[in-house]
C-alpha cells in the first residue's frame, strides 16, 4: 500500500510525475522502494540474475585490474549479495589481500545485511555514500562498479515532430497513464543522435549528479564500470522503443507493466556508455579502457565460456582515472 503516496508525488510535481521521479520512488523510497524494501535477494531466488551469479571471469579480471596498481583501499559500490566482493577478495591473493581494506558502498539495507553475512570474517566495511568512503581511504582509492548505472533512475524522452519531449505519469487510480511534457533538456549524446520520429531514450541524469557528488573527495585511483548497454550510436540501433524495462521472478516486462506493481519490481534501462565517459572527461577523469566485456576479460587474460559470449557482447566496460599513468 502506497498510502495516496503517487498521487502526493503528482501534486507536488505539477500534474504528472516525470518518469525518473517515479523511478526514484519506485526503487528508493524508504517504505515502499524495491531496493530499500523488497528485494528478497539477487540471483535465483530473486526478481533477477547478474553476471557474478552465473560466471566467477569477471571476479578474476577485476582481481587482475586491481593488481595492476598498489592502491591499498578498493571500494566497490553497490555490491548486491556479496559474491563478487568475496570472489574477487579470494583472488587478489593473501598478501594483498592482508594490505587492502576493501570498501563496500551499498543503499540497500536488505542487500547489505546479506553481503555482512556473506563476508563475516573478511576485512571489509560498509559505507553508506561513495564521498564517505574516499574520504577513510584519504580520497585515494580504486573504485569498481558491476550492473550500478543501470539501478540509477533514468530521465525518458520521446522525438515528436522534431524535438525532445520528457515522458511523465499521469496517476488515474491503480494505473499510471503515459504524458509527454516540454522539459529542459540534460546533456546527453542520446538527444543528439538522428533517431526516427517516436524514438525513445533514456538519460542516466541521476548517475552524472551522483558522479558530481562525490567527485570532489576522489584525489587518486581508477574507476571501473560494468554493465550492460553500450556508447552511441549503437544503444538505440533497432530498438526506437528504447531500453526501459522491469524484473519480476525473472520476466522481462515491458511498456505499461512497467509502471505496475509500484515498489515491488526492479526496473532498469541500459546504460549509454558515451555519457559516462564525457561526463566523466568533463570533470576531468581521463578515459581508458573501453569496450565490450569479452575483450576488457581477454585484455585481464581472461576469456568468457563460449555460452557467454554474445551476452559479454551485450556488457560494456569503461575505465576511468585521474592520472595520466593509469589511463591505459
Ligand atoms: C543491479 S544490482 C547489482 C548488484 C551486484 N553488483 C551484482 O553484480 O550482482 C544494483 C546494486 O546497486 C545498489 N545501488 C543502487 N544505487 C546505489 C547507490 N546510489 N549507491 C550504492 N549502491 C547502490 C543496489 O542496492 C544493488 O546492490
Amino acid at each position: 500500500m502506497t498510502g495516496g503516496f503517487l498521487e502526493s508525488l503528482q501534486d507536488e510535481c505539477g500534474g504528472s510525475i516525470p518518469f525518473d521521479r517515479f523511478m526514484e520512488a519506485a526503487l528508493y523510497h524508504p517504505d515502499f522502494g524495491y531496493y530499500t524494501k523488497r528485494i528478497r535477494t539477487v540471483g535465483a531466488r530473486g526478481d533477477f540474475s547478474t553476471w557474478p551469479g552465473i560466471d566467477s571471469s569477471l571476479a578474476r579480471s577485476v582481481a587482475a585490474w586491481l593488481k595492476q596498481s598498489r592502491r591499498r583501499h578498493v571500494i566497490e559500490i553497490g555490491a548486491g549479495t556479496g559474491r563478487l566482493a568475496d570472489a574477487v577478495l579470494d583472488r587478489l591473493g593473501y598478501v594483498r589481500r592482508w594490505r587492502t581494506t576493501y570498501h563496500i558502498v551499498e543503499v540497500s539495507p536488505v542487500l547489505r545485511e546479506e553481503q555482512k553475512n556473506l563476508l563475516r570474517g573478511r576485512k571489509v566495511v560498509w559505507h553508506e555514500d561513495l564521498a564517505e568512503a574516499l574520504d577513510a581511504s584519504g580520497g585515494e582509492a580504486d573504485i569498481f562498479s558491476n550492473e550500478l548505472p543501470d539501478a540509477f533512475p533514468c530521465r525518458v524522452f520521446v522525438q515528436s515532430a522534431g524535438s525532445w519531449m520528457e515522458l511523465a505519469l499521469r496517476i488515474e487510480g491503480n494505473s499510471a497513464r503515459e504524458v509527454l511534457v516540454p522539459a529542459e533538456l540534460p546533456a546527453s549524446s542520446a538527444l543528439q543522435a538522428d533517431l526516427p520520429e517516436g524514438s525513445r531514450v533514456e538519460v542516466h541524469e541521476s548517475y552524472r549528479q551522483w558522479m558530481e557528488k562525490w567527485a570532489p573527495h576522489w584525489k587518486a585511483g581508477r574507476m571501473l564500470t560494468v554493465d550492460y548497454g553500450s556508447p552511441m550510436p549503437g544503444l538505440y540501433h533497432r530498438r526506437p522503443a528504447g531500453t526501459l524495462r522491469a524484473y519480476s521472478h525473472h520476466q522481462r516486462l515491458q511498456g505499461p507493466d512497467v509502471y505496475a506493481a509500484f515498489g515491488h519490481r526492479d526496473i532498469t534501462a541500459d546504460v549509454n556508455f558515451t555519457d559516462l565517459q564525457v561526463w566523466g572527461e568533463t570533470l576531468g577523469w581521463l578515459t581508458g579502457f573501453r569496450g565490450n566485456l569479452a575483450s576488457f576479460l581477454e585484455g585481464q587474460s581472461s576469456t568468457l565460456p563460449e555460452a557467454l559470449r554474445g551476452a559479454g557482447e551485450a556488457f560494456h566496460v569503461l575505465c576511468q582515472s585521474l592520472q595520466p599513468k593509469e589511463s591505459a
